[in-house]
């Protein structure tokens, strides 16, 4: 009875609190939690304001120099990945420039000026579990509310929110290596590698290399190893052989909305483990570091084809015979990246002699471009002595995967394909046809489409973590992550982004009517029908349960996330 009476005060407090526009929040409050925090509370800058104050000035030229650079916005507390989740979109407030042509003058010219629009006006820089709690706190004293950034490439605008405080995990840099680690309360012991979360892939896959380790990361080397991307799955193209990013995670520690600092994993806080298995970032809790289960080092095969001219047979004959031949390499631990001139695969279960013997039927597509003068045709069959090398040469740079960087905005849209699609020619015949509608092919503003190959296809529980996960069981039978992206510059209208919105999903609608409602949560489309149960599927009711028991306040809430408050002034910038 007390506990609801408190819960009652509490919710009556925020929403006295909320009518109180936020800009004009006392300044003291500001200066009470920075003086708790050590100082360590403050105002970000937009990462091209300096271009809005002198378009001539030095510091403006590196913002020039550095926009398509994501190393350079994740450094920075204001900078995000996405130019839509920087700005307002429902109001058009920004500070963006021409992503194309940096140093296009238009975008800075009057009556343009640099608005924050989405981007927190406060961050506290985070150091320690003391920071989160004091922050929570404030969120319940003042309806102030929250969001946590850490690396800033969410596709769905969950680490930014116009009027709120942000927890930025940047720096909590720390990485440690335990040959026998043993979760707190358990008795195995793992290899496991303990990251704050801050930790960014580059740094993770580096720190492998050092200790001869293998860890599972996606394909980006700026996204955090252990934020947004292992609490909502996490895949690469280890994934088929090594699980989900997820399927790895041995204990997070964690501060509560209730104010507690945890610790979960398969031995204590069961639940709250489960649920940060998949469940989705930014919603049970701040997560300060987890360990990660190590995989041995070893060589890494890879395959390569592509060519440049862009032909839709020729794409669809690629796909065509990849599907055909997709149930075999996937069961033989091939995991890798479709794009419509290009074929990668990778695996680490494979000889050099055995990857050339089971890629046989895509060398031989290969063989025959060349043999037909195909502009640009290549084909690459190559060891690595480890994945860090073959990262550093076909990842790194890839920025957006495209190679077109990021700063620009964009409208994601995805689909998992189960295994039953690849059963039968008629089936594959359904889905390739699919895929290729999908793809927009051959309009030139056509979104890009990647067949991602990275589902965990060939893996044995031995080598997981052990525990529950609560991604959407389809993960469990998928073979193929369909993403596909559309885009739009800085001068885009409302109805301008509307249009590439609408226009990206419907043609996912096509790959949509062959497959099951399922889809990866950390890259889904912003308006993704029937959320809850595409990202869980039937875990939602428990994942639904265990947010109310850890933030029965929502003091914690994000865009399509369990249990969020779809109502809530929060998402007044999202259209
Ligand atoms: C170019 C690019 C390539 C990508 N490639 C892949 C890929 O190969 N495989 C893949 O699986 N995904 C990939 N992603 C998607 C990526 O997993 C998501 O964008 C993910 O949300 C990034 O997490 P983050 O912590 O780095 O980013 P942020 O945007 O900072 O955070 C994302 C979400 O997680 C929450 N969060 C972050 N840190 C914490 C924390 N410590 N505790 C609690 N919640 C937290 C945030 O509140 C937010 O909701 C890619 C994204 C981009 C932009
Ligand atoms: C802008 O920066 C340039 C280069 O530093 C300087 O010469 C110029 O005076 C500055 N302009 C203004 C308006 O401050
Ligand atoms: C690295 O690990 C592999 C696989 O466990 C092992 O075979 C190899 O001997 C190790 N190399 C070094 C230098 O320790
Ligand atoms: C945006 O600017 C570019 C040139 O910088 C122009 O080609 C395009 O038409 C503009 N788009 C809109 C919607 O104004």
């Amino acid at each position: 009875m007390t506990i609801s009476l408190f819960l009652l005060a509490l919710l009556v407090g925020v929403q006295a609190e909320d009518q109180v526009p936020l800009a004009s929040a006392p300044t003291h409050i500001w200066e009470t939690l920075s003086a708790r925090l050590g100082g360590r509370v403050f105002q970000p800058t937009p990462f091209a304001q300096p271009c809005f104050h002198n378009a001539t000035s030095v510091e403006c030229a590196s913002v020039q120099e550095l926009y398509q650079n994501e190393k350079a916005r994740t450094h920075q507390a204001g900078g995000y990945t996405w130019g839509q989740w920087e700005m307002c979109q429902a109001s058009g407030e920004q500070c963006l420039l021409d992503f194309m042509t940096p140093t296009d003058p238009d975008a800075t010219a009057s009556p343009n000026t640099c608005e924050l629009g989405s981007i927190p006006p406060h961050f506290i820089d985070v150091q320690g579990p003391d920071d989160v709690i004091a922050a929570f706190e404030f969120s319940k004293t003042t309806g102030i509310r929250l969001v946590i950034k850490n690396t800033g490439h969410d596709f769905k605008g969950r680490s930014s929110g116009q009027g709120s405080l942000a927890l930025w995990t940047h720096n909590l840099k720390d990485i440690s290596y335990d040959a026998a680690f043993v979760p707190e309360g358990c008795t195995a012991a793992y290899p496991g590698v303990t990251a704050g979360a801050g930790v960014q892939f580059f740094e993770a896959f580096q720190f492998a290399e050092e200790h001869n380790i293998t860890l599972v990361g996606g394909s980006d080397a700026t996204v955090g190893f252990t934020g947004g991307f292992v609490q909502g799955g996490g895949h690469g193209v280890l994934s088929p052989v090594l699980g989900l990013g997820v399927d790895r995670a041995l204990q997070f520690k964690v501060v509560t909305p209730d104010g507690a600092y945890r610790t979960a994993n398969a031995c204590q806080n069961e639940d709250l483990f489960f649920a940060l298995r998949g469940g989705g970032g930014g919603t049970f809790g701040v997560v300060l570091e987890a360990t990660i289960l190590a995989g041995p080092a070893a060589p890494v095969q890879v395959v390569v084809v592509t060519w440049a001219t862009k032909s839709p047979e020729r794409t669809k004959a690629l796909w065509a015979l990849i599907t055909e031949n997709m149930l075999g390499w996937a069961d033989a631990g091939w995991g890798g990246y479709s794009m419509p001139e290009l074929a990668l695969f990778v695996t680490q279960r494979l000889s050099k002699d055995e990857a050339a013997a089971s890629m046989a039927p895509l060398l031989g597509f290969a063989e025959q471009l060349k043999a037909d003068e195909v502009e640009g045709a290549m084909v690459m069959v190559m060891e690595f002595p480890s994945f860090l090398p073959f990262f550093t040469s076909f990842m790194t740079d890839a920025g957006g995967n495209a190679g077109a960087g990021v700063g620009y905005s964009v409208s994601l849209t995805s689909r998992l394909v189960q295994r039953a699609s690849f059963a039968t020619p008629a089936s594959r015949s359904e889905l390739v046809d699919a895929l290729m509608a999908a793809s927009g092919a051959p309009a030139p503003d056509a979104p890009l489409m990647i067949i991602q190959i990275t589902a965990p296809t060939a893996t044995h529980a031995d080598d997981l973590a052990p525990g529950r996960t609560s991604v959407t069981p389809a993960w469990r039978d998928a073979v193929y992550h369909v993403t596909s992206m559309g885009m739009w510059n800085w001068n885009a209208t409302g109805a301008d982004m509307r249009a590439v919105y609408k226009r990206t999903s419907a043609l996912m609608d096509h790959v949509r009517a062959v497959t099951p409602d399922a889809a990866y949560l950390n890259e889904a489309d912003v308006y993704e029908p029937n959320h809850e149960v595409s990202f869980w599927g039937d875990h939602y009711p428990e994942l639904a349960g265990i947010k109310m028991k850890y933030d029965p306040d929502r003091l914690l809430d994000c865009w399509q996330c369990v249990g969020w408050d779809s109502d809530s002034e929060r998402y007044a910038c999202y259209f």
